[in-house]
């Protein structure tokens, strides 16, 4: 068993910083936050939380950095409980069903699908200006029986799974920012997994179903997840492996879905900055996707320090990566775990309690976020900007830059995007251009720009807060004029 490091050191300035929380968390307060709300701004009609944000939020002081903080949605607990759902809108920028977008719950009987659940959810996150995490086209487990026990031959199955991504990512087109593509296909030594699909289509079945699911919808974030892969080790050395192999080939893979579920008897993953750091250097985007964190029950409060550590570790690793464009915990309530019902003992894994008041670990998070203005900000939270027609980064006085670029979900079509472009006076940044352009029903937009002077300049694009997605933005692209 390995042996837990740095864990009261970390707890114990944990608990000096929380001391202060309520002073910082003021100050944070007046300071702008893109997603929060100081007054009410609420549309008549809408759901609690789709007008106002809280600015103490955890997504709303993320957004200050271009971080989503998502969860996994129980979609039966949003049916029905009020506090869950406005704790799910309030408090979160994207959204992943927990269970129903997997192939057993969408296709229970051959041919026959219901999305009926699923697009509740879709719907939910509109309503309350959230991305959608989709979960997920490839796994071995959560299969329908009549896939599992139908005796099909290989070309059957691939038959079958090409037709189920298509199916599903096309079903959900335009409104998945993030789709986990394959999920869980190696063991911990590094082997790959023993499925049905490693057997009866062998290792390429990987690259086959990024294909797939990128010809259905070409602008959702592709992603291959899997657990224990967040630090340095066998397993992620064999993911690494995997996904530099699919990026030299062409396969479109986005990013890397690290799911971090954690458990306090072990140590902090090795190295998990420098992990992720490695894979964005492969020119990757990283998520992390299903954070908890585990303990032995009852909890003493040595072991909710711990937790609250580890929290705190995996958001700081993620925000010390600018390509980590997400930090999803698996649910919120411990009423709603996984984890009792898999590891007999443990839970309290959670952020919320049982009766969904927040923890220790909810203001683990928060604290972090609060501090997290001198992360660096991130691209590919929704809105993506390129600069075209700039030879190294600057542009001859007369000549016209291209700028073109993508806004995921397409279901944005029809609004705008702004840009904005600022040039250099002294120690200052002057708004010399602000336009807005409207995004095609492919979610691209451009615009031919003529800078009037020589100069340093600078331009970002941003898309305002709509009823129906969240602000969001890319980070300063800097070019010269000469
Ligand atoms: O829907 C049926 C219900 O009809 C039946 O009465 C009941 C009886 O057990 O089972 C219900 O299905 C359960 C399903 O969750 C929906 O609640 C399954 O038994 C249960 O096994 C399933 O567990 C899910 C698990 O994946 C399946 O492997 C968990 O909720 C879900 O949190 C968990 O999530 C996974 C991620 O997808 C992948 N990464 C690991 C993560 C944790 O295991």
């Amino acid at each position: 068993m390995k042996v837990r490091r740095s864990v009261f050191i970390s707890a114990l300035s944990l608990t000096a910083v929380l001391a202060a929380l309520s002073l910082t968390a003021v100050l944070a307060a007046q300071t702008a936050a893109p997603e929060g709300t100081a007054s009410s701004s609420h549309h008549s009609g809408q759901s609690p939380g789709a007008g106002a944000v809280p600015r103490d939020s955890l997504r709303a002081l993320a957004s200050r950095v271009g971080l989503r903080i998502g969860t996994a949605v129980n979609t039966d607990a949003l049916a029905t409980n009020a506090t869950y759902r406005q704790i799910t809108a309030d408090q979160f920028s994207t959204v992943t069903p927990e269970n129903v977008m997997k192939w057993q719950l969408v296709e229970p009987t051959k041919g026959t699908y219901d999305w009926s659940a699923a697009d509740q959810l879709v719907k939910f996150a509109q309503a309350h200006g959230q991305l959608v995490h989709g979960h997920v086209l490839v796994w071995h487990s959560q299969l329908p029986d009549w896939l599992t026990t139908g005796n099909y031959t290989p070309a059957q199955l691939r038959d079958l799974l090409r037709k189920h991504i298509s199916d599903e990512v096309s079903h959900f087109r335009g409104h998945i920012w993030q789709w986990d593509v394959v999920n869980e296909a190696f063991n911990d030594d590094g082997t790959m997994r023993d499925t049905l699909w490693l057997r009866a289509l062998g290792p390429g079945y990987i690259a086959d179903a990024f294909r797939w699911a990128h010809r259905a919808d070409p602008h959702a974030l592709l992603l291959y997840n899997d657990y224990n892969i967040e630090g340095l080790g066998a397993k992620s050395d064999a993911v690494y492996e995997l996904v530099k192999q699919l990026r030299a080939q062409g396969v479109p893979i986005d990013g890397v879905g690290l799911q971090t579920h954690l458990d306090t008897q072990y140590g902090f993953p090795d190295q998990m900055q420098q992990n992720m750091q490695r894979f964005a250097d492969l020119g990757l985007k990283l998520a992390l996707t299903e954070v908890d964190v585990r303990s032995t029950l009852p909890v003493t409060s040595t072991v909710q320090l711990a937790q609250n550590a580890d929290y705190s570790q995996s958001l700081q690793a993620c925000l010390l990566v600018r390509q980590c464009i997400s930090y999803t915990v698996w649910g919120f309530g411990d009423a709603y775990s996984w984890v009792p019902g898999v590891f007999a003992g443990q839970g309290a894994a959670d952020i919320y309690d049982e009766n969904l008041q927040p923890k220790p670990s909810y203001y683990a998070l928060q604290q972090n976020l609060i501090l997290d203005t001198g992360a660096p900000h991130r691209d590919g939270t929704g809105v993506t900007l390129k600069l075209s027609g700039l030879t190294s980064g600057s542009v001859k006085l007369g000549k016209s830059v291209m700028v073109k670029g993508t806004v995921t979900p397409t279901s944005l079509a029809g609004s705008k995007v702004t840009l904005t472009v600022q040039k250099k006076k002294g120690a200052k940044w002057l708004t010399v251009e602000s336009v807005a352009r409207t995004i095609s029903a492919s979610g691209a937009y451009s615009w031919k720009y003529t800078p009037g002077k020589r100069g340093a300049y600078r331009m970002r694009a941003t898309i305002a807060r709509t009823t129906a997605h969240a602000a969001a933005g890319t980070a300063w692209r800097p070019f010269k004029v000469t």
